[in-house]
């Protein structure tokens, strides 16, 4: 059972900052899942949102800059604000991550890394800048195709495009595919089907498997809810509390 922590281990420190993706091996991760948006000046970040205005200070730090659009901002600028003070007093000072930063803390301390990328309207530019990490990069370039990076998307036309260009990476599709027709033809550019916990069933299981691809389910919290996934076999549990999957799995 892989365990991932959604947005690092993000019930114990803001999501989607190091203190997030330092925490997530020590409770037991296997892989962390970070969302990647692209920057005013074409780099790219580690943030959920399509703003800033929930998990950083821009709003009080740029009053003018309504709504704070992540793709507004030059990474410069997104540098200067504050990515964990709304979480608690102990995390005040925490940035948004490049991806690169993100990537390395996760490779030091020997975590996998589950990319989704929150691509605009296709954004073309997110797909190329994050293709060209990948080609540059020797560590992840290498890791992109035994799973330990692994790319997801709720738009699969981009992840098809990825593939497409790098073959033998590995990715994920976010959602549910209907019918074996429908997973047949994703399993062409898909290794994995994510879809949200309460779309899993044991029969849908093995339909997935019966294709060949595995089944992580997210955003799994509950512990009844983790212990059913489990039962129901799926290969990996997205979590908040990634320390909780190991004892719920015993008693599935
Ligand atoms: O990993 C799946 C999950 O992250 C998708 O939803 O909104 O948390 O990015 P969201
Ligand atoms: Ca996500």
């Amino acid at each position: 059972m892989i365990v991932v922590a959604h947005r690092g281990a993000s019930a114990y420190a803001p999501e989607n900052t190091l203190a997030a993706l330092e925490a997530a091996p020590r409770l037991g991760a296997h892989m962390a899942e970070i969302d990647v948006r692209r920057t005013a000046d074409g780099e790219l970040v580690v943030v959920h949102d399509p703003t800033l205005a929930r998990t950083t200070d821009a709003a009080l730090r740029y009053p003018g800059r309504r709504p704070w659009r992540v793709q507004d901002f030059t990474l410069a600028e997104i540098r200067t604000l504050d990515a964990g003070f709304w979480f608690s007093d102990r995390y005040a000072g925490q940035r948004v991550p490049t991806l690169g930063e993100a990537l390395d803390v996760l490779r030091q301390h020997g975590c996998g890394a589950l990319v989704e990328l929150k691509v605009q309207r296709r954004d073309p530019l997110l797909c190329s800048r994050m293709l060209e990490f990948l080609a540059r990069d020797p560590y992840w370039r290498s890791a992109r195709r035994d799973g330990t990076l692994m790319l997801q998307s709720f738009d699969w036309v981009v992840l098809r495009a990825l593939t497409e260009s790098l073959p033998g990476l590995c990715t994920a599709a976010l959602g549910r595919p209907y019918g074996r027709i429908g997973l047949r033809r994703l399993a062409r550019y898909a290794r994995q089907v994510h879809p949200h916990h309460l779309r899993v069933t044991a029969p849908y299981v093995r339909q997935v498997h019966d294709q060949g691809m595995g089944m992580f389910g997210w955003t799994v919290n509950h512990p009844g809810a983790i212990r059913r996934l489990v039962r129901d076999g799926v290969d990996g549990i997205i979590t908040d509390y990634p320390d909780r999957v190991a004892g719920e799995a015993l008693l599935a």
